[in-house]
């Protein structure tokens, strides 16, 4: 599948389903947190603190995103990026944990095709609900589900006042041959044997400074899938730098650089009109 493919067909899953499908918010956010937009939720803040009502109860997006948080881990693993794009979907007081789990399995392994065998899941520490869901009615062996913690799955990692709850993500593994052999190597490890595809919040919670803990007016679901790891996935490369848009960019823009030798330092003009793909810049 081609990148443009992968973004028309998630979204098309989802409005299949009954979600309203939104524009990407803007990257420069007006959100005094925040300079970029960090995540598909941002713009829904307020509908899940109950202040603003949502768009609809069910939406689905591919928002642009920028991070900072990752950022020494950017050129070192094949997948982290400071700008990406982030296929979410949103449901404000409609489904919950149940809904979120089936529509991720479904698009993952019946639409995409990903072998399941392939497929590992990581549960909060405390959250039994998902992993039974997970094993009892998917039918995701216990042997590839894992419960982490805090640093792993509870979104966001750091304490913030905006909403926040504990997440299950879905990992593909590449196979033992890939990673670190570790003994113990598994979701949480830092090689590149397994994959974050799919990060499923239930969001239900704002927490204070304290870590007090209090209940949002309805639970609700935010999910991430990172559109660039996808599209590698997909796409059978092994860096999400190599997948049909990406790799079109570099090799433009060293074609462009090729061509000024001896000017190194310049700066490459993203007004030229033939470097600005039209899906980021619009
Ligand atoms: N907010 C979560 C994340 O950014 C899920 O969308 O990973």
């Amino acid at each position: 599948m081609k990148c443009q493919e992968i973004r028309d067909s998630f979204l098309g899953f989802f409005e299949e389903r009954g979600h309203r499908i939104m524009p990407s918010a803007p990257l420069v956010t007006d959100d005094p947190t925040t300079l970029f937009t960090v995540a598909g939720m941002q713009p829904y803040i307020a509908a899940f603190r109950g202040e603003e009502r949502p768009p609809a109860p069910r939406v689905a997006s591919n928002q642009k995103c920028a991070r900072m948080g990752d950022l020494e881990r950017v050129g070192r693993s094949a997948t982290h990026h400071t700008f990406f794009e982030m296929l979410g979907n949103f449901s404000f007081g409609d489904y919950f944990k149940q809904g979120a789990i089936e529509f991720a399995w479904e698009y993952v392994v019946d639409v995409l095709g990903i072998p399941p065998e392939r497929l590992w899941i990581t549960v909060y520490t405390d959250d039994d609900e998902s992993e039974e869901i997970w094993n009892k009615q998917i039918g995701v062996p216990l042997e590839r589900i894992v419960r982490l913690g805090r640093g792993e799955n509870w979104w966001p990692e750091e304490r913030w006042e905006g909403p926040c709850g504990p997440c299950t993500e879905i990992h593909l593994d590449n196979g033992p041959e890939t990673g670190c052999q570790a003994a113990n190597c598994g979701p949480a490890c830092d090689c590149d044997r397994f994959v974050e595809l799919w990060n499923l919040v239930f969001q239900m919670y704002t927490e204070a400074p304290d870590g007090t803990l209090t209940e949002l007016p309805s639970p609700g679901v935010d999910t991430g899938m990172g559109f660039e790891r996808l599209a590698m996935i997909l796409q059978n490369k092994n860096f999400s730098t190599e997948t049909d848009e990406m790799w079109q960019i570099i090799q433009r823009t060293s074609s462009v650089r090729s061509r000024s030798p001896g000017r190194t330092g310049e700066a490459i003009s993203t007004t030229d009109a033939t470097l600005r793909p039209t899906w980021l810049f619009g």
